[in-house]
């Protein structure tokens, strides 16, 4: 494992050193909408991890978010990538985004690297043996309770149609916290919660390569991780929410007791998207 780990840190070095070479003249298109970006830091990073590991481990399998993997399904051994994690603050120098390399055995998360390039940070955790920031080791924060802590989210690709339902959570969240965040990198919000910079972090609509290895820093921090009714994370869902642990069945409570109202909000702004489209037809 030590092998893969220094492979897996070359390959994330090579991601890094195309985000500060792109960064200021990021090449911007869009993917499935109008907020959807990608540029060609992406590509050219995704490119360049890939040849790294498979240099190394040219039998894994890879899944890598912008399709230049050899297979996405996963075998026994398999990478999990995203190049480039906050493509939208990187098209506007906003100084948040990373790379994000997962090494997943059998389907569980082993290794995970992440790397911000443009704060020399790097975050690596491996099952069982801790997680650490520039080979320090970390652990994640002691606060116990919502009203004291610090927390970080995200909104999905899809936020403009379910606008709603995500504000309701923020807005939830907002009263009982002393604040919430929206960093626009979800690998640097789990690699945050593992080093103590925010308590928790939610987000639905996420993709495993979002949260494969953030996911894993997070747990060998010695917090937590699962899906937000508390049940074993799956990567694959869709949803995360990860704590230091101290405040994990809070924010699981705080989830089912929000979560009919943000329904409700949604319904009713559906009904109303469809009353004003009836009316421009009559
Ligand atoms: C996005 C970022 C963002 C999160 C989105 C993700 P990308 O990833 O992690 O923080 O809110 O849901 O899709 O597109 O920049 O790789
Ligand atoms: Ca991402
Ligand atoms: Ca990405």
């Amino acid at each position: 494992m030590e092998a893969m780990e220094r492979v897996a840190i070359r390959a994330a070095h090579a991601a890094g050193r195309i985000h500060l070479k792109r960064l200021s003249h990021a090449n911007i298109s869009r993917k499935s909408n109008a907020i959807d970006l990608v540029t060609e830091a992406d590509h050219e990073s995704e490119a360049a991890v890939i040849d790294v590991l498979q240099r190394s481990f040219p039998d894994h399998t890879i899944l890598a978010e912008e399709g230049s993997g050899s297979s996405s399904a996963a075998g026994e051994h398999r990478w999990v990538i995203d190049p480039l994690d906050g493509t939208t603050n990187f098209a506007h120098t906003f100084p948040q985004f990373c790379v994000s390399i997962a090494y997943e055995r059998r389907g569980r998360v082993q290794l995970a690297v992440i790397f911000d390039a443009l704060k020399r940070e790097l975050f690596v955790a491996r099952r069982g043996a801790g997680a650490s920031l520039n080979r320090k080791p970390i652990r994640v924060s002691h606060v116990r309770t919502l009203e004291m802590s610090l927390l970080a989210t995200g909104f999905p690709y899809d936020r403009r149609e379910r606008r709603r339902f995500y504000l309701c959570f923020w807005e939830a969240f907002m009263l009982r916290t002393h604040g919430v965040r929206r960093t626009g990198s979800a690998a640097l919000d789990l690699a945050w919660v593992a080093c103590g910079r925010v308590d928790a972090f939610w987000e639905f609509g996420l993709k495993p390569w979002d949260v494969a290895a953030g996911s894993l820093l997070v747990e060998e921090a010695g917090g937590h991780v699962s899906n937000m009714d508390g049940t074993t994370l799956d990567i694959g869902a869709a949803q995360i929410l990860a704590s230091n642990g101290r405040l994990h069945q809070y924010m699981i409570e705080a989830f089912a007791a929000i979560r009919p109202e943000a329904e409700r909000r949604h319904a009713e702004m559906l009904r109303e998207a469809q009353s004003s489209r009836s009316t421009d037809h009559s």
